[in-house]
């Protein structure tokens, strides 16, 4: 049986701002860890502007914010983070090296039946969980990016994960107000597995020709009722995020299909690497909303 209340966060990047939040808002007390103290108060920040957002639709009443706040402590030291964890979230750097030394840390710091999740977005968590030395407890939660947004979470059992820690993330998740959706250990999970070559398929169709990036974007939204294009979704993502993904499959796999298309290679490689570079697919200039197609492709 486990009770979870305090939750450690490790990573105050997108994507740990972003679950600190969601936990806090639904009353775990949440321990946010980063090497950088810097970082720790740009979340701080992050996540008081989207509790505003939150109270500006309707959603969320003023003193629900501050009790929400309250719950958030931060830290730099790992030992102490996870002193007191029931569930520790792992939401550092996709680098493998760091995770696997991160969760040889947890197996020496975090109490003996804490649950250790993992929010890899493409590494392997049957690998992260025998770097652990307690496998059965490694479990994967990937949560989606904007994380108070978005509703699903991918969990992803690892070889040796032990049912009854599967049942507790998945209870718990719900009471996130997320849907948990529990799928097996292999390269890129569900998500990224279906995701990822569609975006390479968009990016192949426009080196080849076929169509311009409005063109491609245009005909999925169009025609298939996504909310953003491919090319417009993978600016977005990170085309580097995009590229490591790709060769993830292609390498696990070992299948020829997911062989990441030399346009992406090359954009990544001379540093376009969509919106947080400024240019991708598309042009981002700062404050803007609008849309331009990238001078290169226009
Ligand atoms: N960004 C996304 O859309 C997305 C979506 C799903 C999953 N993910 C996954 O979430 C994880 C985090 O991604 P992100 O986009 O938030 O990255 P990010 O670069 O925004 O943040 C990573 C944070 O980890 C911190 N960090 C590095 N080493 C650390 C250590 N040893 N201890 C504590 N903190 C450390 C960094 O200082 C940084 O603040 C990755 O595994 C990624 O694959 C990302």
């Amino acid at each position: 049986m486990y009770t979870i209340s305090n939750v450690a966060v490790i990573g105050a990047g997108t994507m740990g701002n972003g679950i600190a939040h969601v936990f806090a808002q639904n009353g775990f007390e949440v321990t946010l860890i980063d090497v950088s103290e810097t970082q720790l108060q740009k979340a701080l920040a992050t996540i008081g502007k989207n509790l505003d957002r939150q109270i500006a639709k309707g959603v969320l009443q003023e003193a629900d914010k501050e009790a929400t706040i309250k719950r958030i402590s931060t830290c730099t030291a790992l030992p102490l983070g996870v002193s007191n964890a029931h569930l520790v979230v792992e939401a550092a750097t996709e680098n493998v090296d760091l995770k696997l030394r991160i969760f040889k840390e947890l197996c020496e710091r975090a109490p003996e039946n804490c649950i250790l999740a993992t929010n890899t977005s493409s590494i392997s968590v049957t690998r992260i969980a025998s770097a652990s030395g307690r496998p059965g407890k490694v479990i994967g939660m990937h949560f989606m990016n904007p994380v108070p947004v978005m509703k699903l979470v991918e969990i992803i059992n690892g070889y040796a994960t032990e049912t009854e820690v599967t049942e507790a993330v998945v209870t718990m998740s719900k009471t996130l107000g997320k849907v948990p959706c529990v799928v097996n250990d292999y390269p890129g999970f569900v998500a990224n597995r279906i995701l990822m070559p569609l975006i390479n398929e968009a990016i192949y169709t426009l080196y080849e020709g076929v169509a311009g990036v409005v063109e491609i974007d245009t005909v999925m939204k169009l025609g298939m009722a996504h909310p953003m294009g491919p090319l417009q979704l993978a600016d977005f993502i990170g085309l580097d995020v995009c590229l490591s993904i790709l060769r993830v499959l292609h390498e696990g796999f070992g299948n020829p299909k997911y062989a990441p298309c030399p346009l992406l290679v090359n954009m990544v490689t001379a540093g376009y690497l969509g919106a947080k570079s400024g240019e991708g697919f598309y042009r981002y200039e700062p404050g803007s909303k609008e849309l331009t197609v990238s001078g290169r492709f226009a």
